[in-house]
């Protein structure tokens, strides 16, 4: 496993994310478990390996165990009451976030974009705002987008079993999936990332749950209520949701345009 080896920062935010450099040479963002943020580190956890199965633009990610000598000698770090396990995702660097790109000209890795859409509804992440995508400029006028920050998947970074039941069923109010709608190619490409959610093997939403370190305190039936959750919406209301998108969203962008 890696190991932490140098503290650079603490970043904005609501999750506390710190920005460390670890031996393998590279800066990751590291977010601890925090009360009354309980639900943080599962959420960001489970949406993470969901969306790399689906291969969606997410940088690389995984879990860290940070000795809790290193955290001591750090300030920013040395009030924390240390869990075994930290969520660590690579810091993607020289970068903007959707705010700071004012236009985006062109989208390289536009393939990906119904896919991510399709997994902020599937997800329920009412949290795609514009500083939760990344924009890497490539230099061919055109920028590779990235996903970040699913804390606020499950609609909160707090939630407890019986809000799953009640998982909201609209249409999320989001400029970054406009802005991303207007980059689609075509209607197929929802369809298709459909088909790629509702046949994910559901084993593996299991074992990804299963996975949730346990004092994280995740308990068994918050983990039942997850893996039920992901199993209704994409087989219930996901084609739905999708559909209403389409019609509401992308069609009016794409008649307009042409
Ligand atoms: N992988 C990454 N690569 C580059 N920058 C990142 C990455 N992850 C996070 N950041 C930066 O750190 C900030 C905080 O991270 P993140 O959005 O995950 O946490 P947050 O505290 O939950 O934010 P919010 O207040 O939006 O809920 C981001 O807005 C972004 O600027
Ligand atoms: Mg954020």
């Amino acid at each position: 496993m890696i190991q932490p080896v140098t503290y650079k920062k603490s970043l904005a935010g609501k999750s506390n994310a710190h920005l460390i450099t670890f031996d393998d040479g590279r800066d990751y963002v590291v977010k601890y478990f925090q009360p009354g943020f309980e639900k943080t580190l599962a959420n960001e956890w489970v949406a993470y390996c969901l969306a790399r199965y689906l291969d969606l633009p997410i940088p690389f990610a995984q879990l860290v165990e940070i000795p809790k000598e290193f955290s001591a000698g750090i300030p920013e770090l040395s009030q924390i009451t240390q869990t075994q396990f930290q969520f660590a995702s690579l810091y993607v660097p020289d970068c903007f976030d959707g705010h700071q790109v004012t236009e985006v000209p062109a989208i390289s890795n536009r393939e990906n974009l119904a896919g991510i859409i399709l997994f902020d509804y599937w997800m329920c992440n009412r949290d795609r705002t514009r500083k939760n995508i990344v924009l890497c400029d490539n230099a061919q006028g055109s920028y590779h987008l990235w996903i970040i920050d699913h804390a606020e998947v499950f609609d909160s970074y707090n939630w407890v079993a019986e809000d799953l039941e009640a998982l909201p069923v609209t249409l999320l109010k989001s400029a970054t999936h406009q802005i991303m709608a207007c980059f689609i190619e075509k209607e197929q490409d929802f369809y298709e990332q459909l088909e790629m959610i509702q046949t994910l093997p559901i084993h593996l939403i299991e074992e990804i749950v299963a996975l949730i370190p346990n004092d994280w305190n995740v308990t068994s039936e918050e983990r039942k209520a997850i893996v039920t959750t992901l199993v209704i919406r994409r087989k219930k209301i996901l084609k739905k949701l999708m559909e209403r998108f389409i019609k509401r969203v992308y069609q009016p962008i794409h008649l307009k345009v042409e």
